[in-house]
């Protein structure tokens, strides 16, 4: 039976761990052959050797996702390794410094800005024309519940996911309607090594915040990933924002949880959002505000 993905190549950033690790692995499942690029070699090469071990193809190549330079390179080595590319994650992403806004270091927020906002910028302004050589492509950029909403402590995070959703957004009126499928996914919590820096207690109670009792998996966020890469998905391009048990519940906890969860549970609400996906309406959209745009260069 021939696969998903016979013959495509995807390329995923932040692939040495967590979200990255799974997506990589689901797609290398699904018959596509990988380029799994993290910044860290160790968590990359194991991921390379666990898809070759499952029967898949797949190549690592490091890459600092907040240098433009690294990003080009990245996609230059896709092409010369693979021929072509056909799918991206734009996945790679750090916590970054947890602090009130005005006791933010300058230096923490324009980090987390670069891995987590320059970057995806970055990686689309290299994939799009490498995929317009063929017949077009889909890309996924990793963005979070926190692309939508504010969250104490975390204002650089914050903003760059919000940034994230906006670029995506952008990618997708530019490039729908040249084949290029671009879309964002919004995790709720989800257990990584991300999270690690979580005490228990305030782990608890980010469990408790979601309805389905439980934090997802990284597996859960990449069978999103896959379906939106997929032609199962020929009518979902931005501006889609799809949110993953994404947990709001018009509940104000402005101090209620101090200062066990100080870094997570403060100063926010959660409200309950289900997976939204409304294609017919985000793709007329889409065409829409494209045409109300000055014309975009061919
Ligand atoms: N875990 C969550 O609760 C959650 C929720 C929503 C969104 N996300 C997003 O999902 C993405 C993946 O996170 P995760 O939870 O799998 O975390 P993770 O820490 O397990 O994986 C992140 C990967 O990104 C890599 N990375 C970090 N900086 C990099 C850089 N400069 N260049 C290249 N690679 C770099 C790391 O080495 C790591 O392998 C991130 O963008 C994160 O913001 C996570």
């Amino acid at each position: 039976m021939e696969q998903l993905f016979s013959g495509k190549v995807a390329l995923v950033t932040g692939a040495g761990s967590g979200i990255g690790e799974a997506t990589a692995l689901l797609y290398a499942a699904c018959g596509a052959k990988v380029i799994v690029s993290d910044v860290n070699e160790k968590g990359g090469n194991n991921t390379v050797e666990a898809i070759r071990k499952a029967g898949g193809d797949a190549q690592f190549e490091r890459c600092d996702v907040s240098k433009s330079t690294e990003c080009e390179q990245l996609v230059k080595a896709t092409l010369k390794h693979y021929g072509r590319l056909d799918m991206s994650c734009n996945n790679a992403g750090i916590g970054g410094e947890q602090n009130l806004l005005a006791d933010m270091s300058v230096e923490g927020f324009n980090k987390v800005i670069a891995v987590n906002l320059s970057s995806v910028f970055y990686c689309m302004k290299y994939e799009i024309p490498a995929m317009l050589q063929n017949d077009g492509g889909a890309i996924v950029n990793m963005a979070s519940i926190l692309g939508q909403v504010g969250f104490a402590y975390s204002a650089g995070y914050v903003a760059a996911k919000h940034g994230v959703v906006g670029l995506t957004q952008n990618a997708g009126i530019e490039y729908s309607a040249k084949g290029i499928r671009v879309n964002a996914v919004g995790p709720g919590f989800i257990d990584t090594p991300l999270l690690s820096q979580t005490d228990a207690k305030t782990k608890e109670q980010l469990v408790s915040r979601h309805p389905i009792g439980r934090l997802g998996t990284a597996e859960e966020v990449a069978e999103l990933v896959i379906w939106l890469s997929s032609d199962r998905a020929s009518f979902v391009t931005a501006p889609t924002f799809l949110w993953m048990a994404a947990t709001w519940r018009h509940e104000y906890c402005a101090g209620k949880h101090l200062p066990a969860a100080r870094n997570y549970l403060t100063c926010h609400q959660y409200m309950q959002k289900p997976v939204v996906v409304m294609t017919g309406f985000f793709a007329a959209y889409a065409d829409h505000t494209y045409q109300n745009m000055p014309v975009p260069p061919n």
